[in-house]
């Protein structure tokens, strides 16, 4: 009773990654025991008509359905501080950042951001992100709120960071610890949503306060785990003063337990193949953040090198290091990135691997594999249906397309939240 269908032009991916286009395709959803709309069969419409011809169909002509988009790194509290003007990450931190992030102790003005902050992921398009709270509890619970009234899947944390943070934000080592597992029993796996535990970097956290976060990793080892790493030389100059015993920056996380499935690490762009390797060989993954890195001149991620070495890796806002919720704004970043430093010269990244990298691809990555981003059978319904004409330039530029990756690459190019028109949940929003 509770199956439906939608015909319209369909985009899916592989569970390796390889971009599948219907013109004329049908999406049959169903809601299953736990109140989770779930993909039953997505194709062509001639294949799959007869066999769902009792099931109602809604009909979007000229429109594309499209897996949500899923940003692997973004700051809900710095929300209002996108665009601010720094000299640099270590700056931009200390003028912008934290006083920003220090009002997050007032649970009405959390309240108050996390709604913005789901308005807007919503209408650019983004149905998961693995997000940083601030170091203040109530900050968390706003989030994950939030994310529950409106059934998204969602993660996020409690930021740790007990010293070189000035009052306001800075937090104690063990409460901190006693504060993060008690949002974990309170959050996390609750409905579609899951805990990251959240030491800011490895600068402003204590050994004892990276020793506790990893062995609640350890202790809870289906939550994520979620920080910054090799963005900026300041930064990695900083911390490789602060831990010499550690080969690199990234190795420092290593020693403290904080690399496994679902570690996920903001920017690794001053990296080398050992890091690399390190990154591989836990299975933790990088979240790519073009429009931040590119904005705060950290530098430019080198695609070349995870490739080589097979880290994994997807695409994130940042924001509001990052300067766009969108994520065709974040694809075309990674477009130019990608060209940077290239030792064959040519094209970037194809179109189809921007857009598995921001849906699949950042699912994989996140271990969400068979859960959400691409369509495939058994997946949530979490979709997008885009307007590929919402703007004359677009409409006349899709028209011309003779190819996916032509008309992929159209949207990326001139796409913003203008293109989305509707986003479908698969979960059930639930009253306040
Ligand atoms: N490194 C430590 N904290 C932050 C932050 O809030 N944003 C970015 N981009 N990098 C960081
Ligand atoms: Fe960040």
């Amino acid at each position: 009773a509770s199956t439906k269908a939608y015909r319209a032009r369909l985009l899916r991916f592989s569970p390796q990654g390889e971009a599948l286009f219907e013109e004329d395709g049908l999406l049959v959803v169903g809601t299953d025991a736990d109140g989770v709309q779930r993909v039953r069969e997505a194709g062509p419409y001639r294949d799959l008509a007869a066999r769902h011809a009792q099931v109602p169909v809604t009909y979007w002509p000229d429109r594309i359905i499209a897996p949500g988009f899923l940003d692997m790194h973004v700051h809900f509290p710095q929300t209002d501080i996108i665009g601010a003007p720094a000299e640099g990450l270590l700056p931009w931190l200390e003028n912008y950042t934290f006083p920003a992030e220090t009002r997050f102790a007032d649970a009405a003005h959390a309240a108050d951001v996390a709604g913005f902050f789901f308005d807007e992921l919503q209408r650019n398009g983004v149905t998961t992100a693995l997000t940083f709270c601030t170091s203040h509890p109530a900050s968390v619970d706003a989030f994950f709120g939030e994310a529950q009234r409106r059934g998204l899947r969602m993660m996020g944390g409690k930021v740790l960071q007990d010293r070189h943070s000035p009052d306001g934000v800075r937090d104690e080592t063990e409460q901190s610890l006693i504060d993060t597992e008690a949002l974990i029993r309170k959050w996390h796996n609750k409905g579609r949503l899951g805990y990251a535990i959240t030491p800011r970097f490895a600068p402003t956290s204590t050994d004892a306060q990276l020793r506790g976060a990893g062995e609640l990793a350890a202790k809870y080892p289906d939550t994520w785990i979620h920080s910054h790493v090799a963005e900026n030389k300041d930064e990695v100059r900083w911390a490789r003063e602060l831990f010499p015993e550690a080969r690199s920056y990234l190795d420092v996380y290593t020693g403290f337990g904080l690399m496994r499935e679902r570690a996920v690490y903001a920017h690794c762009i001053h990296f080398d193949d050992a890091d690399r390797a390190l990154m591989r060989e836990t299975g933790t993954a990088a979240a790519v953040s073009p429009t931040s890195n590119l904005f705060l001149g950290s530098g430019f991620f080198d695609y070349e090198g995870a490739d080589r070495v097979g880290m994994r890796h997807g695409l994130a806002s940042d924001v509001g290091g990052g300067t766009s919720f969108s994520p065709f704004h974040t694809m075309l970043a990674a477009y130019y990135v990608g060209r940077e430093g290239q030792t064959k010269p040519g094209l970037s990244l194809a179109p189809s691997r921007l857009w598995w990298n921001h849906t699949g691809g950042a699912a994989q990555a996140l271990g969400l594999q068979g859960v959400v981003g691409t369509l495939q059978a058994g997946t949530e319904a979490d979709f997008l249906v885009l307007n590929p004409a919402a703007t004359p330039l677009l409409a006349r530029k899709t028209a011309l397309a003779d190819n996916l990756e032509e008309l992929l690459f159209a949207l990326i190019v001139l796409g913003d939240d203008r293109l989305v028109e509707q986003v479908v949940t698969a979960g059930a929003a639930t009253p306040a």
